[in-house]
């Protein structure tokens, strides 16, 4: 099968194209966001995912927008995160760090000094955050009205994802994932509907990806571009942000820039296909391959069958599982094998210890 064979990631051999999606648990050890050993285990036993896309992280303490998720800006997460790449490597396997910066899907609970979060506007997003509640309990709370970056402060923001890239190396990791999807704040700059900017980072698909861009150039400050990949969710209505009837040429668009920077892959995540919908249409991703030629991955409800013949149709080049390799910590080898799936239990994706976390078993 075509999803069993290696695949070459800039300097990376992959030994398969089974990969595990970024996928947030809120366990990192508090106080402080940090990675520790039960982090370790858990991304040891799915070490023979072709690569290990790290939980989402935030790039510094604003950048956080649900309880418990680990940071990549302290000297202690440093430590935390080096537990998780030794163990990964020990193991055989190989792990990319997701950076992250909510935005607006945030609280103020979650943010220094109790402020505002921050984003490319001051307009809300209607959805959820995991964060205190008026009386101290963690609990499913509305966002916060953000506060507009002003043109001064992007570049520190910006500059945050090199620091982060730069911890990011030092503990350790094989490369770095900036996340441009799912409605966070890249994405929010992406966005014609919320993104109202009149300045050099809005008002243009051009301008709009300027963040995002920008934010991509500083990991690649750091690692060279070979070892630095975009996640993308161009079809997503994340968090109230419906409407964008832009999202084609936005997302073309930053096709383009990806690929005169030389990023070494893009991660397209369907949020529909996840709902057990349709996916991508064919003639999108495949406009999209004509412009950006790097390693092409696709998420979102794949299957072992649709992953195999994307793979031999062109489709892309690797697929990308999320709440498979919750549940299945062997997952490439069922897939080869053709074991029945365990499924995964929602009640504990998010906070806890073991259970739901490091007590799926293998096959036998
Ligand atoms: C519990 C959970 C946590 C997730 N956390 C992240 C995350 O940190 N970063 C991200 O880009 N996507 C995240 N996602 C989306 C997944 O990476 C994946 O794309 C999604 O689950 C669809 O793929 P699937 O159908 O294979 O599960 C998360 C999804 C779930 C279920």
């Amino acid at each position: 099968m075509r999803l069993f064979e290696p695949l070459q990631l800039g300097p990376l051999t992959l030994p398969n194209r089974v990969l595990m999606a970024p996928l947030t648990r809120c366990r990192a050890k508090q106080p402080g966001n940090i990675p520790w050993e039960l982090n370790a285990q858990y991304y040891a036993q799915r070490s023979s995912a072709g690569l290990i896309f790290s939980e989402a992280t935030q790039i510094c303490p604003e950048g956080q927008g649900y309880l418990w998720t680990p940071g990549m800006y302290g000297a202690e997460q440093v430590d935390g995160w080096r537990l998780v790449t030794d163990a990964v490597h020990a193991a055989g396997g190989r792990i990319h760090a997701q950076l992250w910066h909510v935005g607006r899907i945030s609280h103020r609970s979650l943010q220094p000094g109790n402020i505002e979060p921050v984003s490319c506007c001051d307009i809300a997003s209607k959805s959820k955050c995991f964060a205190y509640d008026a009386h101290g309990n963690p609990n499913h709370v509305d966002c916060d009205t953000p506060r507009a970056l002003t043109s001064a402060e992007i570049p520190e923001v910006i500059a945050q994802y090199a620091s982060a890239a730069r911890i990011a190396k030092e503990a350790g990791f094989d490369g770095v994932q900036v996340h441009g999807a799912n409605g966070y704040l890249p994405d929010q700059f992406l966005s014609s509907v919320i993104n109202t900017r009149t300045d050099d980072w809005g008002g243009s698909v051009v301008k709009r990806a300027k963040f995002l861009l920008d934010a991509t150039r500083a990991c690649i400050s750091v690692w060279g571009a070979q070892r630095v990949g975009v996640r993308l969710s161009p079809t997503s209505d994340s968090s109230g942000m419906q409407g964008n009837t832009q999202w084609r040429e936005q997302h073309l668009e930053v096709a383009r820039q990806l690929q005169h920077e030389g990023v070494s892959y893009v991660d397209l995540l369907s949020h529909s296909q996840a709902a057990g919908k349709s996916g991508f249409e064919e003639e999108f991703l495949r406009e999209f391959r004509s412009i950006f030629h790097g390693v092409l991955m696709l998420s979102g409800g794949m299957t072992r069958d649709m992953s195999e013949s994307h793979i031999r149709n062109g489709l892309c080049d690797a697929a990308v599982f999320g709440r498979a390799f919750i549940s299945n910590p062997d997952l490439p080898m069922r897939l080869l094998h053709n074991v029945p799936l365990t499924d995964a239990d929602p009640t504990t994706f998010y906070g806890g210890f073991e259970r739901g976390y490091t007590d799926y078993a293998r096959a036998t």
